[in-house]
């Protein structure tokens, strides 16, 4: 993927009709499935030559549609452009931003990035104090925030990532215990030195050599939580299977999906209880920011060439504080 995949485009700002909202796209999100868009594996289907979609901090800048009003703060679907219109509806139905939550931390770690892993740690993986936890991706976004929620719930957490500045931050800031840099370390040699009684939780946001590894070293009652495969969105064909599989039953291992959207209602208390984290200094916010719309493909890339630490973002521009439509 490279900027040769997009066009530039200008067009006027669209007007809305009844049922509709236009919205001032003021920061987007970044997540390796926006890929599987582009080869229309994705859900919404996005043919060649219509606007990129993804997830959005914006200002309602007009709106016909019920709940919404000129100057809203909301985070929803939208598109990679200055104005999109929107009906509210998407992967993710439109909401509303607490005027107490700055934009780019509704998208990250209190948006989707952040509740995919604090529903996929504390309500599919169902930490126990003590127990070792290991997270793939463990610098991104996701792998970052999961990391840090199993070590707030008294676990040992082990991250693999890539690169030494991606360690560093994992085991500084990150405060996990230890981490893998898996472009030049043997993976399955440092989990066995580093989980001698085995692995608890794997929650796994790459899939492909890594999932295996873990899955082999799964102790009782192990769990692999499954909450994305970047490598696997990649891939021209489909990988052979894991062939550790079968340790699950001899572990009597769990192996589960989490869809943070599956847990939309009860954002609001996994906001709360990370909002406490954050201002308590338990959790790190880790953003890796990109400035600019025209910068947009290439901070999708970035995803795909390991470069960011952190959720990946791209500011457009600050709310307006005049009354706008
Ligand atoms: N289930 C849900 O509800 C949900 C919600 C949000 C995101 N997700 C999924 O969670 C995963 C993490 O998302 P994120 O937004 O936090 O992304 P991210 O981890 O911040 O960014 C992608 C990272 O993946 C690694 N990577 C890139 N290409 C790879 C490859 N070919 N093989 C293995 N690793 C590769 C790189 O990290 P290293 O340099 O460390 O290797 C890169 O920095 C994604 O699979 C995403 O689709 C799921």
């Amino acid at each position: 993927m490279n900027d040769a995949n997009f066009r530039w485009a200008t067009s006027t700002v669209p007007v809305p009709t009844d049922g509709q909202m236009l919205l001032r796209n003021l920061w987007l999100s970044f997540d390796p499935t926006q890929y599987l868009l582009m080869r229309s594996i994705g859900d919404p289907d996005l043919p060649v030559g219509s606007v990129m979609r993804g997830l959005a901090v914006s200002q309602v800048v007009d709106s016909r549609l019920a709940g919404f009003r000129a100057g809203d703060i909301v985070h929803g679907f939208s598109g990679w452009e200055d104005y999109s219109l929107s009906d509210g509806k998407g992967f993710l139905d439109t909401a509303q931003v607490p005027p107490s939550v700055p934009p780019n931390l509704a998208l990250g770690t209190l948006g989707v990035t952040g509740m995919a892993a604090y529903f996929g740690v504390v309500e599919v993986a169902r930490p126990r104090a003590g127990e070792t936890f290991v997270v793939s991706g463990a610098a991104g976004g996701v792998g970052s925030i999961a990391g840090q929620i199993a070590k707030i719930h008294g676990l040992r957490v082990i991250g693999i990532t890539g690169g030494k500045a991606k360690v560093d931050w994992l085991v500084g800031e990150g405060r996990f215990d230890a981490a893998i840099d898996h472009r030049i370390e043997d993976v399955g040699a440092r989990l066995t030195a580093l989980c001698p009684d085995g692995i608890d939780i794997f929650f796994d946001n790459v899939g492909g050599p890594v999932l295996d590894e873990a899955l082999g070293r799964l102790r009782t009652e192990g769990r692999v939580i499954v909450c994305g495969g970047t490598s696997r969105y990649v891939a021209k064909d489909l990988p052979p299977g894991p062939a550790n599989y079968l340790n699950l039953c001899m572990v009597r291992g769990r192996m589960e999906g989490i869809l943070a959207r599956d847990y939309a209602a009860r954002f609001p208390e996994a906001a709360k209880a990370m909002l406490a984290w954050i201002h308590s200094g338990q959790l790190r916010s880790k953003e890796d920011v990109a400035i600019g719309l025209e910068n947009a493909p290439g901070a999708l890339a970035r995803l795909f060439r390991g470069e960011n630490i952190g959720k990946q973002l791209l500011k457009i521009a600050d709310p307006s504080t005049t009354p706008v439509g």
